[in-house]
């Protein structure tokens, strides 16, 4: 990891040099505030890491390693055999502001269940079995009536995972709203998975829903040999996330776009990366649009199948968003990624552009992302 650490850094170092003085767009000046800010954030990260060494190792996060140490195995299984029947009372048997890592092994099974994750309680693990995982299922609209208030809840509230906490992991997890969507009605947002903590991350996990499937509301979170279907919108949020060896399915009629991403301020450091994914389904689709006036999305090495706009990238109707928008596209192959009908300010990147997105150095891995195989076993 260290010398991924130093080549990157050496990287933006040099990044940095080929750009200096030649700040004449805002583009630019955009594009050299990022990379400074990456190699500020490398070099702070650096100091934490050589304040404490166990065993020779560094360790980056003192608070996750004693929470790794300290795992602890819960099962959940439908037909009684675990040591508990649902998901929701397995959340419930565990402190609220938990310290350990707890693995809930959650047998195969459909759990109708809406769920929440409180914000306090870090370091849950959702833990499906490959080849028969388990289905968290519900089907709230942003329109639903919140039992609370009498009110609509919203789309935040519609989840039917939200997570709060931070650390949380899942594997082989089928997230589902099952709330059908009909073009051009209001209040059909119904979203799979909302994700508000920081440093999660999600391992061949699915996320079925229509409008607004995955929320990657914000933090830092990683999906790794994930499915994400959706019609509208259906990766949105303003989380700075990378989704390797993804599959995102359109099930749009019309037209519609992949994702939303909402960095609406030029300080904030969110964005999506794609890399290695592919992108298949019906209807025409967008590859992104600006929900936040700074969106940032990128894609490389994705397939892109012909459903992919030739425009590429929507401003939502508002042209002065065209200059401040970073929606980039690096080698990605298959019809709908011929770059010929592109939008004047996608960008077209070249390797260096490309490099601070297409590592786990984008969301920050190095001092929090455990191998998938030591995060899955206990
Ligand atoms: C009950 O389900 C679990 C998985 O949750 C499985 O390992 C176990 O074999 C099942 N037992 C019976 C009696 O069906
Ligand atoms: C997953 O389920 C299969 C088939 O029931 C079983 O053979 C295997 O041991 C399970 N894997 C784990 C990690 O529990
Ligand atoms: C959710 O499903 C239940 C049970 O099938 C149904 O009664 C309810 O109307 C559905 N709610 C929405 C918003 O579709
Ligand atoms: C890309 O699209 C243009 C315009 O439609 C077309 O002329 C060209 O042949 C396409 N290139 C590839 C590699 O398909």
């Amino acid at each position: 990891m260290a010398s991924i650490i130093r080549h990157v850094s050496v990287v933006f170092f040099l990044v940095s040099l080929l750009h200096f003085g030649s700040s004449s767009s805002e583009k630019e000046l955009e594009y050299e505030k990022w990379i400074s800010w990456n190699k500020q954030n490398y070099l702070m990260k650096k100091k934490i890491m050589a304040t404490e060494t166990v065993r020779g190792i560094k360790v980056v996060d003192v608070k996750l390693r004693n929470a790794e140490m300290n795992k602890v195995r819960v099962s959940v299984s439908q037909n009684g055999t675990g040591d508990f029947m649902t998901i929701r009372e397995a959340l419930a048997s565990i402190h609220l502001k938990n310290t350990k890592r707890v693995v809930l092994d959650i047998g195969p099974g459909v759990y109708r269940e809406k769920i929440i994750v409180p914000k306090t309680m870090d370091f849950i693990t959702f833990l499906g079995n490959a080849s028969d995982p388990p289905t968290i299922t519900w089907n709230d609209t942003a329109s639903s009536i919140n039992g609370r208030d009498g009110r609509p809840m919203k789309t935040f509230q519609s989840a039917t995972v939200a997570v709060d906490a931070s650390y949380f992991l899942a594997f082989n997890i089928k997230f589902e709203n099952t709330a059908p969507h009909k073009i051009g009605s209001a209040g059909e947002q119904a979203v799979a998975l909302r994700i508000s903590g920081t440093k999660a991350a999600f391992y061949s996990c699915s996320f079925y829903g229509s409008q607004d499937t995955l929320y990657d509301h914000k933090g830092l979170h990683y999906f790794y040999n994930c499915f994400i279907q959706g019609s509208v919108d259906f990766i949105f949020g303003y989380g700075r996330s990378l989704y390797e060896n993804c599959h995102l399915n359109s099930l749009a009629k019309k037209v519609a776009s992949l994702t939303a991403q909402k960095r609406n301020d030029a300080s904030m450091q969110s964005g999506f990366s794609f890399k290695d994914s592919k992108i298949t389904g019906s209807g025409h689709v967008y590859l992104g649009r600006a929900w936040g006036d700074y969106s940032r999305v990128v894609f490389s090495y994705t397939f892109m199948d012909s459903l992919v706009l030739p425009q590429g990238w929507s401003d939502w109707g508002k042209q002065s968003n065209d200059e401040r928008v970073y929606y980039g596209e690096y080698e990605c192959s298959g019809p709908g990624a011929n770059l010929s009908g592109r939008v004047s300010w996608a960008r077209i990147l070249t390797a260096q552009e490309a490099k601070p997105f297409i590592g786990t150095y984008f969301i920050d891995g190095d001092t929090w992302l455990t191998s998938p195989l030591t995060a899955a076993n206990s």
